[in-house]
């Protein structure tokens, strides 16, 4: 029940209010930049973005794409893959498309034909792990053989305060101090009221999962995954693993 309304109407609202990227704290941008970073891109690669929202990694991923990464974008929310429609229009010459998709069905992407998958803060929105095992598993079989497939979710330390200091700090190191007291004061306050502490307790009711680092690595190693990376980003709020298919 709840499920449903909230994958159908909570991140819907966001996107179509364009909220979501207004309020984005800056630690999730660099979260997703992270994300971008730690897959080395090969010319002509293709990278499969799972839950992609507005676009978010678009935005970081400049520099790949111009460099010759195919990207391929899919979300069920088409308020979502319209902000990132307009974000890959920039890119258009240098090769994405983006579909609508539910994930917890097969995607039509042929097996064996993606280099490279992200799913940043998408899978963690299936509670079951028996569920999340079978979409692991069914996302892997697109991968090609040694294809790489990162993966973001929240940690159990999830907490919205954290989130919010490390992205104050972000933005005093990236645009200075009055930037990063706009933010605490006028942006940031909306983002944890409307988004963190909402997520956080949807965490805590397990109606969103939060993973355990040796958890989230076993799902991976079980859907045929091996374990090359690992990181904590998000304010430690989040665990990066970087996985690879035999
Ligand atoms: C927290 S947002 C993350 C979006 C994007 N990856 C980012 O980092 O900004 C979670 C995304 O997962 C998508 N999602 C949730 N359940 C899904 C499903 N069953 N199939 C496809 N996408 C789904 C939502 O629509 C939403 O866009």
């Amino acid at each position: 029940m709840f499920d449903k309304f909230y994958q159908l109407n909570y991140w819907r609202f966001g996107f179509q209010s364009k909220l979501y990227d207004l309020l984005t704290p800056e630690a999730y941008w660099e979260s997703a930049r992270r994300c971008v970073q730690s897959v080395p891109v090969k010319k002509g690669q293709v990278l499969l973005d799972v839950g992609c929202g507005s676009g978010v990694l678009i935005d970081c991923m400049e520099d790949q794409l111009a460099f010759g990464l195919k990207y391929l974008g899919t979300d069920i929310q088409l308020s979502g893959l319209v902000r990132a429609q307009k974000k890959a229009e920039k890119h258009r010459d240098w090769g994405t498309a983006l579909f609508q998709a539910d994930f917890t069905h097969p995607l039509s992407v042929k097996k064996g034909s993606v280099d490279i998958i992200t799913a940043h803060f998408s899978l963690y929105t299936i509670a079951d792990r028996e569920s999340r095992k079978k979409i692991l598993s069914g996302l892997v079989e697109t991968l090609k053989p040694r294809g790489l497939m990162v993966i973001v979710n929240p940690s159990r330390e999830y907490s919205a305060i954290k989130i919010i200091g490390e992205s104050v700090q972000w933005a005093r190191e990236r645009n200075g101090i009055l930037s990063a007291w706009a933010r605490a004061l006028v942006l940031y306050p909306f983002t944890y009221l409307l988004g963190l502490r909402f997520i956080e307790k949807q965490l805590k009711a397990d109606h969103w999962h939060a993973f355990g680092f040796a958890e989230m690595c076993e799902e991976m190693e079980e859907a045929g995954l091996s374990v090359v990376h690992s990181e904590s980003v998000y304010a430690g709020c989040a665990h990066l693993v970087t996985g690879r298919k035999a």
